[in-house]
């Protein structure tokens, strides 16, 4: 596995890439669910690009920055373990030159749900993601169904700017009591753990309900609300159910929906999704 920092040792390592290569974004302290996206990029692809880098500009003012989670020499390790053929540690500097202004703003799909709660954040994400899909030039990209608006505004972006590339979208992955995998996990407390699966039941029972013939977007709304609100230590900040690709907030479901919310637990927010069909 070749580690690389600047702008032109990646180029130079990727010119050296054959066949199609595959590109899993992450801002590093892996987990199974990034080693997920890995394995399946390595079964599409000839060649696979991991990129680390955690990215200022998609953290809300009220967002600390300085302590998300870093552990550079563990996450080599599962890469190199996971078989990534290249990794790239791009600096700030390189991401964001001084006198940075260029900017890409999706209008209306970063409006509603974590675009409503974390002004500015896709603002970041779709920057950040187009500098790395020029820098890395991929055939296939990798995200995870579990940032599920990241996602939608990725896709829109690739179809906007024409990106010659294939968004691939992998599962959510859970812990065995349903808790959809992720770096804030570590943040809760025993009881704050224990308390967490209620966010895939409560998306559990608006799917059974939608299976059985519910199709009224209120309705799943509020018994998802409901079904946390018998949580004592869950705080709801939003649950939605809304159009899979313009994610505007839907009265009756007539082609699928994404059902997602936020739920606090303590000062941990966590998120999760999933997709009616
Ligand atoms: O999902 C993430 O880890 C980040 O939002 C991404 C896509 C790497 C952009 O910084």
């Amino acid at each position: 596995m070749k580690t690389v920092t600047t702008l032109a040792e990646l180029r130079a390592a990727r010119a050296a890439l054959d066949g199609t290569v595959g590109f899993v974004p992450t801002m590093g302290y892996l987990h199974a669910g990034h080693i997920s996206l890995v394995q399946l990029a390595k079964q599409q692809c000839g060649a696979v690009v991991v990129s680390i880098f955690v990215n200022p500009a998609q953290f809300a003012p009220n967002e600390d920055l300085s302590a998300y989670p870093r552990d550079i020499p563990r996450d080599l390790q599962m890469l190199e373990d996971a078989g990534v053929d290249l990794v790239w540690l791009p600096t700030p500097e390189v991401m964001y030159p001084p006198g940075f202004q260029t900017w890409i703003d999706l209008e209306t799909i970063t409006q509603p749900l974590e675009g409503g709660m974390r002004p500015g954040h896709f603002r970041g994400v779709a920057t950040v993601v187009a500098k790395l899909f020029n820098a890395v030039a991929p055939h296939k990209a990798y995200f995870g169904q579990k940032d599920a608006q990241q996602v939608a505004v990725i896709q829109r972006m690739v179809l906007d700017l024409n990106f010659p590339l294939e968004i691939v979208v992998g599962p959510t992955q859970r812990e065995a009591d349903g808790l959809a995998l992720s770096s804030r996990n570590k943040y809760l407390n025993e009881a704050e753990r224990a308390a967490a699966p209620v966010l895939h039941r409560a998306l559990q029972a608006a799917q059974a309900a939608y299976a059985a013939g519910e199709r009224n977007g209120e309705a799943l709304r509020s018994l998802m609300q409901r079904t946390i609100e018998h949580e004592p230590l869950a705080r709801v900040q939003y649950v939605s159910c809304a159009h899979p690709l313009t994610l505007q907030e839907l009265d009756t479901i007539t082609e699928g929906a994404l059902l997602s919310l936020a739920v606090y637990f303590g000062k941990t927010r966590l998120i999760d999704n999933v997709i009616l069909d």
